[in-house]
């Protein structure tokens, strides 16, 4: 039995709904308080027991490389200046025993394309996808939860959750058959469907465990939804020779890619974080109950 040792981040995108912030920046890079989106799936996928990162870049996004190298000239000057925290919290900052393997996407062709330029790093295993902004705030990470279930299942699974039916258009939707509790069959899955078309409102969320068959599918598939190369129509065809499982995972999602979620993730994440949340939150009540108190 094969094991999830591996995980795919698809970073290449234009992050267009956030420029000006992601000219010269990728998404990915975009802090939560004081980490980046890409750091907080990267410590979501080592925390599940996998060791080799794999990240998909495009011409941008050497900022991606460099946050996971190491610092010297930078830890040199904590040291000098004796900023022995700081050093600390930067020397710990990345899980350890970790490959960090990058992959240049040459041109942005969709995620599924971004998904077959892995291959060559992850050959013949099981591995799970990442798709770092959407961010899932989850206990046990999702992506542990969902290579739990491959260790049982051995098979592919997508991780999902009910979204607006009017907001279809902007998820891969999936038809499912009820299995196990929070676990159905996926029967059809669709890229961004119209809502008078999508099957249901199951949506997919950014987390996949996928076997490496789908790698074949995806050297197949024609360009699909916004004429990409979709990792769902990937799915589509693999459905149709292994089963593929629906997961409803625990967690909090934020939609990390789009100005509100974004906002929101900050909101909640500083008000957890140990250094910021007292003052934060006695910030957010003045700033928001204040008037209806002295009203
Ligand atoms: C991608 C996938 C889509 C999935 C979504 C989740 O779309 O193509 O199937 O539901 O991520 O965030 P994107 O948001 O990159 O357009």
């Amino acid at each position: 039995m094969k094991r999830v040792t591996k995980a795919v981040f698809p970073a290449a995108g234009m992050g267009t709904r956030f420029l000006p912030a992601t000219k010269a920046n990728p998404k990915e890079m975009l802090p939560i308080v004081d980490k980046p989106l890409i750091q907080y799936a990267a410590e979501e996928a080592a925390a599940a027991g996998i060791t080799d990162l794999i990240f998909i870049i495009g011409r941008t996004k050497r900022a991606i490389a460099d946050h996971f190298d190491k610092a010297y000239e930078l830890e040199v000057e904590l040291e000098t200046k004796g900023k022995l925290k700081a050093l600390e919290d930067l020397r710990g900052m990345l899980p350890v025993n970790i490959n960090y393997i990058y992959i240049r996407q040459a041109e942005a062709m969709g995620l599924g394309h971004a998904v077959l330029c892995a291959q060559p790093a992850v050959n013949d295993e099981p591995f799970a996808v990442l798709l770092a902004d959407d961010l899932i705030d989850g206990e046990p990470g999702v992506t542990k939860q969902m290579c739990d279930l491959y260790n049982y299942y051995q098979c592919s699974l997508v991780g999902v959750q009910n979204v607006a039916p009017e907001e279809t258009r902007s998820y891969g939707i999936v038809a499912s058959e009820p299995m196990a509790e929070r676990i159905s069959r996926v029967t059809q899955i669709v890229e961004k469907p119209a809502p008078e078309n999508a099957p249901s409102t199951l949506g997919v969320v950014g987390r996949y465990v996928l076997t490496p068959r789908i790698f074949h599918h995806l050297r197949h598939i024609e360009r699909g939804a916004g004429n990409e190369l979709q990792l769902t129509d990937g799915i589509a065809a693999l459905l149709q020779e292994q089963q593929v499982l629906a997961y409803e995972f625990t967690g909090t999602r934020y939609d990390c890619g789009s100005k509100l979620g974004y906002l929101e993730a900050t909101v909640e994440y500083a008000l957890k974080h140990p250094e910021v949340s007292g003052e934060f939150h006695a910030y957010l009540e003045k700033r928001f109950c204040g008037p209806c108190r002295n009203g």
